[in-house]
């Protein structure tokens, strides 16, 4: 089990258990705003960027090109850029912080 925690754009903080899935669908599944993930998780809308918090980014796996292609394509992307329909969950995830980066439109 590991616990993920989402920091909203109003800086609400949301902490939900799972043990599989990715965050992505974790998010979805609690109504956490900001997260549409409109393609439903084939990497490639981006409406599911969050920023990982500095001190989980190094333990994450390396995104894969579909991943930092789609990246590319926002202006707020940085280096704590993630999909989260990319991160798969598991125990090493415990304690996971990621805040959420809705599309402005
Ligand atoms: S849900 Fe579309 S890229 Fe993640």
């Amino acid at each position: 089990m590991a616990r993920i925690t989402f920091i909203t754009a109003d800086k609400q903080r949301i902490t939900l258990e799972e043990q599989a899935g990715s965050v992505m669908e974790l998010a979805v599944d609690h109504d956490i705003p900001g997260i549409e993930a409109r393609c439903s998780g084939v990497c490639s809308c981006g409406t599911c960027h969050v920023q990982v918090s500095e001190e989980w980014i190094h333990q994450l796996p390396e995104r894969e090109a579909d991943e930092e292609g789609v990246l590319e394509m926002f202006e707020d992307s940085a280096p704590r850029s993630r999909l989260s329909c990319q991160i798969q969950i598991s125990e090493e995830l415990d304690g996971l912080v990621v805040e959420v980066c809705p599309l402005d439109e």
